[in-house]
């Protein structure tokens, strides 16, 4: 293959990119976040592929979460701590159920750009362009409001540098301490949730004050005062990836400076096209995401792409089909990715394929199809005999009304209380973690299926 430039993308058929009217903003909007430090280092990111490589042999499962647009109106040290601390909490019931480490993943400090289904909005006699995310245009039904403006990636750089800083002091600075397990507990989770939460809780408290006697120091041990927590996002708006790739010092490589893990979208994966081609060149983690048009013929193609070498690590394949059609899919996909011999991480998307528009008329998710999907994933898996790596969640630690269902049942009528955000429906925190003990179960089925087989 020919030696990769970040500026090749721009020679291949854009789609869901705006267009800006502003050329002269825009390059100097590009010029100044060239000369920006990157937001996250090569090492990093190598990092993350080692321990992706060990999920996609089944020694580490990945919890991938966060919003599904972040949005400048919403930005504040509490959203970003809630939502840490309820990915810590679905942690440590997974670790718990996988025996596993974790591997967590935000969709946090860079998810800005959106792709949309349409490319124009219709409201009454009023056409506009779509929104496509706060770091493109703007969510209010106004022709100004809608108009792509290139400045908007400096804020939403400037945001994500501070969320970033905030994550990395929550998981470094004592706060992800295994002895604070207790803390992480939401006011607002419901109580069922809470309870079994606290119960899992208790016996991690029980097993380090039983090491602690035994004269094993867990507050002085890195693996139990800190945590790893990566960041990511889809690479869709180029000209911001293009300004942040640099080149990594030590080995020479191409990274995306804009996060660690980068996704292609469902809507952007045309193997000849822009997306495809920047992300092929870049080191980082790659996540590709696959809907029910994925054909086998492209996958095989794309992962020849993408993780040419097929190092394990580099490449996640989202399987995003909705709830009773994943045994349609899935198993196609699989199989394709057997032939090859490809090494991937297979994780699950539950929330892509279950959007549906409410009575009331808000965009939501049933949870029972979350569920639903979540176990059609796991037992494709176990009948085709791979390994189910991760999972992929649109949430949230506020207690929002924009999914129906779950223990503390949200309705129809309910989700005006709190719908707040300006793209897909998330999960709560009570039902993040109720997402979490299901996971967890049938990681601990599995688990305990091989074990039996093993023994005889
Ligand atoms: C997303 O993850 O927010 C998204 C748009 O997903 P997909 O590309 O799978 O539709
Ligand atoms: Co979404």
């Amino acid at each position: 293959m020919t030696e990769w430039q970040k500026t090749d993308w721009r020679k291949r058929p854009r789609v869901q990119m705006p267009d800006y009217p502003d050329q002269d903003k825009l390059r100097s909007v590009e010029a100044k976040l060239a000369s920006y430090p990157p937001l996250v280092f090569a090492g990093e990111a190598r990092k993350l592929r080692a321990e992706l490589a060990k999920a996609s042999r089944g020694e580490a499962f990945l919890l991938q979460g966060g919003d599904c647009a972040e949005s400048f109106a919403e930005f504040s040290a509490d959203n970003i701590r809630d939502t840490f601390k309820v990915m810590l909490q679905m942690a440590m019931v997974l670790t718990y159920g996988a025996k596993v480490p974790v591997v967590k993943v935000g969709r946090m400090a860079g998810q800005f750009a959106k792709p949309r289904s349409a490319p124009t909005e219709v409201k009454g006699d009023a056409e506009l362009p779509s929104y496509r995310g706060d770091i493109v245009n703007e969510l209010d039904f106004t022709p100004s409001a809608r108009v792509p403006n290139p400045k908007k990636m400096l804020q939403a750089y400037t945001q994500s540098a501070a969320t970033l800083n905030l994550l990395r002091a929550f998981s470094k600075g004592g706060f992800a301490d295994m002895h604070r397990v207790h803390s992480w507990t939401l006011g607002f989770t419901d109580r069922d949730e809470a309870e079994r939460y606290r119960d899992i809780a208790n016996r991690i408290q029980d097993t380090l004050d039983f090491m602690a006697a035994a004269g094993i120091d867990g507050s002085t041990t890195h693996e139990f005062s800190t945590v790893d927590f990566y960041t990511s996002h889809e690479a869709l708006l180029l000209e911001y990836e293009e300004a942040l790739t640099r080149v990594d010092s030590t080995s020479g490589q191409w990274l995306a400076g804009s996060g660690h893990m980068i996704w292609i979208g469902d809507r952007t994966r045309q193997p000849d096209g822009a997306h495809v081609e920047y992300c092929r060149g870049v080191m980082n983690p790659i996540g590709l995401k696959c809907g029910p048009s994925t054909t086998a013929e492209d996958l095989k193609v794309l992962m020849a792409k993408l993780n040419p070498k097929n190092d394990p690590g580099r490449l996640t394949l989202i399987a995003r089909f909705g709830a009773g059609k994943v045994g349609d899919h899935l198993p196609r996909l699989i199989r394709a990715v057997e032939e090859e011999g490809a090494k991937v991480v297979w994780s699950c998307d539950p929330m892509h394929g279950n959007t549906i528009k409410s009575s009331t008329g808000y965009k939501t998710r049933p949870f029972e199809l979350v569920l639903r999907e979540v176990r059609e994933f796991f037992a494709v898996h176990s009948a085709e005999g791979t390994i189910p790596g991760g999972v992929h969640f649109e949430m949230t630690g506020r207690d929002v009304t924009e999914c129906t269902g779950g223990v503390r049942a949200v309705t129809d009528e309910d989700l005006s209380d709190r719908y707040h955000t300006a793209c897909d429906p998330r999960l709560n925190a009570s039902q993040s973690l109720e997402l979490a003990f299901l996971v967890a179960e049938e990681l601990t089925n599995r688990r305990l299926a091989t074990a039996r087989a093993a023994a005889v």
